[in-house]
């Protein structure tokens, strides 16, 4: 693959991390801790036993970082707020210090001339609000609000974009559905009811960030994914259904549409979601951009064992299936099915097992992945899909949730013992594509 997609001249060319995987400083400055501190000092939960404590130590090399992207001659940077740094117990008072932190990293993003793309939650509830049920205790909406508002109050005028959460599906289903993070729940009831909560939350702070009023456009990131039944099969053909219901437009349909997909909420029966009165009016809320997080299709086998994929490009690191022309048919999908706003696609990117030899990582699989993405995305774009941008996870190699710092998603090598980082082949060919995308 060598032919070089041409993007309009607007579009945006970006790289994304968040604060737990990369800021360490757990406990700097006041920082109050969040549930992926509980979690990753639960002894069992990460595969290789590792926290957050120091992670890239971005929380001090932030300069570096910035200097370092652009050097990578990015337009724009996604990171995400720390909820518990600027308000340690998610309700109450405000920390300073931590609000002075991303102050200054927004400093050095202007003087380097990086937009600036804002996520308010990506995964890390403060402990505080966890303590007092966490996402299940529908208060924690009206509390997101106000953290939302605050946020955008002080900052909203110098961040492009702010979104509310980053992929709600995680936190619900991996968060309560199947233990896996943190806060370490397996209780499809609960899963349910706090994507609801999730939804609300979202929905309330899009509503609390208008008031404030502010140039940043308001949005929200989902992961989403195309589910395909593995044979043609009516078992098969069921699962997909399902799995595209309960997945995709179970957060897309209330957002546009004011209500939840009859397909999964007939489905999920008795653990259907209790929903007050208002709620889809507040949910349902116009959105500026939508971001989407593509990284694999679900692949739908209903017999025992379950069929798999053989893919031509493999699996990553991760034993995520390499599927690009799903990003395609996802967003053609999506156009044909809502009234959408502009897309960002915020995240895509692979994990990959990285060698640094000789001061070099050649990680020419990562550079294949990235090609065929984009090549897929420019197919839906010239199919009349409104995309704006693109981000690639991730900036730095950096903590892989609960598979610790064993897996290696950056395009710049991180030495957890030293700090030093060293851009992979991958970084230097993104900066020479995005060269090539503005000389034309
Ligand atoms: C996404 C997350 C991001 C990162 C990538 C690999 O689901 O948003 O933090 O872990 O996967």
């Amino acid at each position: 693959m060598s032919e070089l997609q041409h993007f309009p001249p607007s579009f945006t060319w970006g790289v994304a991390t968040s604060a737990f995987q990369i800021e360490g400083g757990a406990t700097a400055d006041g920082k109050g801790p969040s549930i992926w501190d509980t979690f990753t000092h639960t002894p069992g939960k990460i595969i290789d036993g590792g926290t957050g404590d120091v992670a890239c130590d971005h929380y001090h090399r932030y300069a570096e970082d910035v200097a370092l992207m652009a050097s990578l001659h990015v337009d724009a940077y996604r990171f995400s707020i720390a909820w518990s740094r600027v308000q340690p117990q998610g309700k109450g008072a405000w920390n300073e210090a931590g609000f002075a932190f991303y102050d200054r990293l927004l400093g050095e993003l202007e003087a380097r001339n990086i937009e600036a793309h804002v996520t308010l939650y990506h995964w890390d509830l403060p402990q505080g609000l966890q303590d007092e049920g966490g996402w299940l205790n529908r208060d924690t909406a009206k509390h997101f609000a106000v953290y939302a508002a605050e946020v955008a109050r002080r900052f909203g005028n110098r961040v492009k974009t702010i979104a509310t959460h980053n992929e709600p599906w995680c936190s619900a289903n991996l968060g309560y559905g199947n233990a896996q993070f943190a806060p370490g729940v397996a209780d499809l009831k609960q899963s349910i009811q706090v994507s609801h909560h999730l939804l609300l939350s979202h929905g309330l702070a899009m509503q609390a960030m208008r008031a404030v009023g502010s140039s940043a456009r308001l949005g929200i990131v989902l992961n989403q994914w195309t589910a395909d039944p593995a044979t043609d099969s009516q078992a098969d053909r069921d699962l997909a259904a399902f799995e595209y219901s309960r997945s995709v437009e179970w957060f897309m349909d209330p957002i546009f549409k004011g209500r939840y997909p009859e397909l999964a909420l007939k489905a999920h029966g008795a653990n259907a979601p209790v929903v007050h009165d208002n709620d889809f009016k507040d949910i349902q809320q116009p959105i500026d951009f939508l971001g989407c997080n593509y990284y694999f299709r679900a692949f739908c086998s209903a017999e025992t064992p379950p069929r798999q994929p053989q893919p031509p490009l493999g699996f990553t690191d991760m034993g995520w299936e390499i599927y690009p022309q799903g990003l395609t048919e996802l967003l053609l999908k999506l156009n044909a099915a809502y009234e959408l706003p502009p897309i960002l696609i915020t995240e895509n990117g692979m994990a990959n097992a990285d060698q640094l030899v000789g001061g070099r990582v050649p990680d020419a699989k990562r550079i294949e992945y990235v090609e065929h993405h984009l090549a897929a995305l420019k197919k839906a774009m010239d199919a009349g899909v409104k995309v704006e941008g693109y981000f690639l996870w991730s900036l730095l190699d950096n903590f892989e949730w609960n598979s610790g710092y064993a897996k290696r998603f950056g395009i710049v090598h991180v030495d957890y013992e030293t700090q030093v980082r060293t851009p992979k082949d991958s970084a230097l060919w993104y900066r020479d594509f995005i060269d090539a995308q503005r000389a034309r």
